[in-house]
Order: structure tokens, then C-alpha cells, then sequence
């Protein structure tokens, strides 16, 4: 079972494919073209060196060629698509260089050039967060109006030390400005990062990440850093030999940022795309394909998706997958809305069974499933402590119990699980598990009693063979502990 929902294949991250198919119904490709631009880290207005990972060609590669006009280099790709592929739409990527540092009236020309290609549905533009005038800006709502627009912003570390070693030129404070002020006219952000930058450690990469979570951005794109040749990367690379990432090191960190990263934020790329001509190192880039399975296929090992270290519920479904066993039974000690009974229903065959207290969460609950169209339940209103006397029949056939204190969101927040009750609950539970049967406990701190709930269940589970898991290190965060019945 894949628990992420933007997906309709065995990807465990939302790729830009996936929302353009629901979005078009189409497959929709982008082909890069190289406008003409210059940048501003080159030109002389904010530097000449440029980014020091920078090509010739201002990371555009693989745009077309500025020697011809945008059309033919837009048509030179979409000729090649046109026939391998039936009923493609497009979208015109303006990558090479910094793509809004022109003239309004430069910028209008080459943009609805691509627009009137047919097929053609929105324009990509890749720029800085200082090179976009509110001229331009005011231009591209209206642009934003009537196609699929999004602005690849490059940010590629949120980390000072790195962007003054990189040459970026501008401060973090230009990003989250244009952030904010594209983002009020709901004009799409796609944020380039790059893994790997010299000095960088894994927790670094990782901020980044944490760090975009808290803006309204739409996508992003990561990258590992490529050593090209004539760049100023490849004379810092030769004088300092600084240590690159390795193909399983990368894999690593961006199974560990697509953790992080709040699911509903589109993935347009998760590998570089360095010409191999001029690429020195790392090697491995070259082979995007065998890095895209090796991040499929570590998620798959972890059982884990995009989003997934973002609430600890997410744990729970997953030791709820791993432990469940499919001759037996499940019960839900707290139904509450009814969520996890949901998601117990569709992991067991066999009856799940409920229990609460109030008559609110076993309706709610009810409806739910209804709405679900489980069939595999049953619904008690009685306390958890009674759990032994209702189900003294499944001894030994229980393989999994889930608890969720605390109270029913959206109710009366002063009904809430009681320290005594669920400790008495825990051990009738105990004695219901087969072997190798778990207890699931997501703990609340949040609130008084929670508090006193924390306390007094880490005394009583050391009794248990247990393991507490913890997604953050925030005071009041919830956690799980899972009891686990070794015989
Ligand atoms: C945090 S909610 C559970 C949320 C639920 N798992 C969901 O998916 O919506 C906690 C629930 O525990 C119930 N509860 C409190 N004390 C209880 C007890 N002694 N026995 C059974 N349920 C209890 C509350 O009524 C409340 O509905
Ligand atoms: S801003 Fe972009 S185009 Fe300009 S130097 Fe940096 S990477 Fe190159």
C-alpha cells in the first residue's frame, strides 16, 4: 500500500508529471530555449564572476541554440517529441541565463513568441530573486492570467557562509521578498537548491528544506552540484579538493529531504543534468536514471514518502503495515473521528473493533466508515479499560491496537483520555496480543493531562519491550510509543 496521495504510480513524491496529467489529462513536456539573456552576476551590475558553479551557456546546456530564432529552437525539439508522443501540449522553458533581466518590452516579445506555438500551454522562466522588476511583475499576473506560468527562482542554499562562497550575490532577505510578492499575485515558484555545495553537511541540506516548507511556493528542484569544466567551481575543486557527494550519499539526503518537504510541493527534478562533455566531476550524475531508482527504491525500503517526518501519525500507519498480520484482528482503543479506523478497515481483512467513550466519536466513526464503505467493523461505546471484557474471546488474536490520546478535535476539549484509565487499557490490550503483536500509542503533551499522561506511561511501558519514536524536537511535539509482544 503507497500512503502518498499525489501520486497514481509507485512514486512516493509528487512529480511534476503527475500534476500535469491531472491537470491536462496530457502528457506536457518542457523544452528548454536559450533567450539571449545575460545575467547580473555577470554583466558587471552585481558581479562578473557569475555563480561559481556557473557554464558558459548560464546552466542552460541543454537550452537551445541562441543562433536561431525562439521559434526554431522550439520547434527543432517539439518536431523530435511530436513523434514519439501523440497529443502533447507544451511548455517553453526559458533557462539559459537570467530570463526576466531585459527590457519589458524585450522580455513581452520572446515570451509570446513561444505562447503562440501551437500546443504551447505556459512558459517556465528561470531568474534571480533581484532581477524581476515590479514591472515585470505586474506584467506576469496578467501573463499569469490566461497560462500555466511558474518562475524557477535559483536559491540553492539558505546558508551565508555557502552563498558568499558560491558568489550569489544577493541575500536571502531578495528571496523571501520575491517570494512574498510573487505569491500575492499567485504566481507559481519553482526553487532551484543544490546538494553537495562545498563545506555543506547533511543537516545544512536539510535546513534548506525546512526552511522553503514555511513559504507558499509551489515546486522545487534539487540538484547536485556538477564541477564543469571552465568554471570557477573547477579551479576551487582543483585547489581544494573539496569532498563531493557520492551516489549513495545523495541518495540518502534526498530520501532525507523528500521526508521533510511538505507533500504538496511538485518535484520538477531530483537529479542535475550536467552536459557530459564539460562535466568533470562527479561521474555518477551522468546516469540520472539508476539515481532516480536508487531514491524510488530506498523510499520503498523505508516505507516511507514525501511528508512523512511532518506528522507522526504517518508512523503509526507505517508500524500499522509493517506488524499487521493478516489472520487477525485490530482494534482502535480511541475512534475518535474515525480516521485511523478507516485506515485499520482497509489494512485487515478481519473484523477491526472500536472503542470510545463518548456517543459524538462512535457516530462520527460510524459515518465515516459508511462513507467508506467498510464492512470489517465494530463499534463500542464503553471505556478502553473494558476492552478485555468485550473481546475475552480474542486472546492471542489480536496483532495490532491503536491509541491516539488526548481529546476529539473539534469537541469538548475537557474529555480527554485519563492516565489510568489508558495504563489499565494498555495491559488488557497486552494480554489480547499474539505474538509479535503491537500497541501503538500516539501521545499529546499539549494539554494538562496529556502531560501527566506522558509522564506516568514512560514510567509503566518499561515493563514492556517498547521504542518511542519522535519527528521533532519541538516541547509539546506528539510521539509514539510502540509496545511490542515479542512471544
Ligand atoms: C485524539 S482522539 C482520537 C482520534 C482518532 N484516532 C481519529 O482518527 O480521529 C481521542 C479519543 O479518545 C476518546 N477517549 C477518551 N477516553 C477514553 C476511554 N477511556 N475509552 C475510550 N475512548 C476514550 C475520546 O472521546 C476521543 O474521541
Ligand atoms: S544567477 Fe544563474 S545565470 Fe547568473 S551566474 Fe548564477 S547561475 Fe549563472
Amino acid at each position: 500500500m503507497n500512503l502518498f496521495k499525489y501520486t497514481n504510480t509507485n512514486k512516493r513524491y509528487y512529480q511534476l508529471d503527475y500534476y500535469y496529467k491531472k491537470k491536462y489529462n496530457h502528457k506536457v513536456y518542457k523544452v528548454s530555449l536559450n533567450g539571449g539573456f545575460t545575467c547580473p552576476n555577470k554583466d558587471g551590475t552585481k558581479g562578473t564572476g557569475g555563480c561559481i558553479f556557473c557554464s558558459k551557456l548560464g546552466s542552460g546546456d541543454f537550452a537551445g541554440n541562441p543562433s536561431l530564432s525562439l521559434t526554431n529552437q522550439f520547434n527543432e525539439i517539439k518536431c523530435i517529441i511530436d513523434k514519439k508522443a501523440k497529443e502533447t501540449k507544451y511548455i517553453g522553458y526559458f533557462q539559459a541565463n537570467t530570463n526576466t533581466y531585459d527590457t519589458l518590452e524585450n522580455l513581452k516579445s520572446k515570451y509570446e513568441e513561444i505562447l503562440k506555438i501551437d500546443d504551447v500551454i505556459g512558459l517556465a522562466i528561470g531568474t534571480r530573486p533581484d532581477s524581476i522588476t515590479d514591472e515585470v511583475i505586474n506584467y506576469l499576473e496578467k501573463l499569469n492570467e490566461k497560462t500555466e506560468l511558474t518562475i524557477e527562482l535559483g536559491l540553492q542554499t539558505i546558508h551565508k557562509k555557502t552563498s558568499d562562497l558560491i558568489n550569489r550575490g544577493y541575500e536571502l532577505e531578495e528571496f523571501e521578498n520575491i517570494v512574498f510578492k510573487l505569491s500575492k499575485r499567485k504566481i507559481k515558484i519553482v526553487v532551484h537548491i543544490i546538494n553537495g555545495l562545498p563545506n555543506e553537511t547533511e543537516q545544512m541540506m536539510i535546513d534548506t528544506i525546512k526552511y522553503l516548507n514555511k513559504f507558499p511556493i509551489f515546486g522545487i528542484k534539487i540538484h547536485m552540484l556538477s564541477v564543469l569544466k571552465n568554471t570557477d567551481l573547477e579551479n576551487y575543486y582543483n585547489e581544494t579538493k573539496f569532498r563531493l557527494l557520492t551516489k549513495e550519499e545523495y541518495i540518502q539526503i534526498v530520501c532525507n529531504q523528500l521526508e521533510e518537504l511538505r507533500s504538496n510541493i511538485v518535484i520538477s527534478r531530483l537529479t542535475g543534468d550536467p552536459s557530459m562533455n564539460d562535466l568533470i566531476e562527479p561521474k555518477w550524475t551522468s546516469d540520472k536514471i539508476s539515481v532516480l531508482n536508487g531514491i524510488d527504491k530506498e523510499l520503498h525500503k523505508r516505507m516511507t514518502y514525501q511528508g512523512f517526518n511532518r506528522s507522526i501519525l504517518n508512523f503509526t500507519k507505517r508500524e500499522v503495515l509493517l506488524n499487521s498480520q493478516k489472520k487477525m484482528h485490530a482494534i482502535d482503543a480511541t475512534c475518535g473521528n474515525g480516521y485511523d479506523m478507516v485506515f485499520l478497515t482497509k489494512v485487515f481483512k478481519n473484523t477491526v473493533y472500536g472503542f470510545d467513550i463518548q456517543k459524538e466519536a462512535i457516530q462520527k466513526t460510524h459515518q465515516l466508515l459508511k462513507k467508506e464503505q467498510a464492512k470489517n467493523y465494530e463499534l463500542i461505546l464503553d471505556s478502553h479499560e473494558n476492552i478485555g471484557k468485550h473481546l475475552f474471546q480474542l486472546k492471542n488474536k489480536i496483532s495490532v491496537v491503536v491509541f491516539n490520546l488526548g481529546y476529539l478535535p473539534g469537541s469538548d476539549k475537557k474529555i480527554t483520555t485519563n492516565y489510568k484509565k489508558t495504563i489499565k487499557a494498555i495491559d488488557e490490550c497486552y494480554k489480547l496480543l499474539c505474538q509479535k503483536g503491537i500497541i501503538l500509542i500516539t501521545v499529546y503533551k499539549g494539554h494538562d493531562e496529556g502531560k501527566l499522561e506522558s509522564k506516568h506511561l514512560k514510567s509503566h511501558i518499561k515493563k514492556y519491550e517498547y521504542e518511542i519514536f519522535e519527528n521533532s524536537s519541538k516541547l509539546d511535539a506528539p510521539y509514539l510509543i510502540k509496545i511490542k509482544k515479542e512471544f
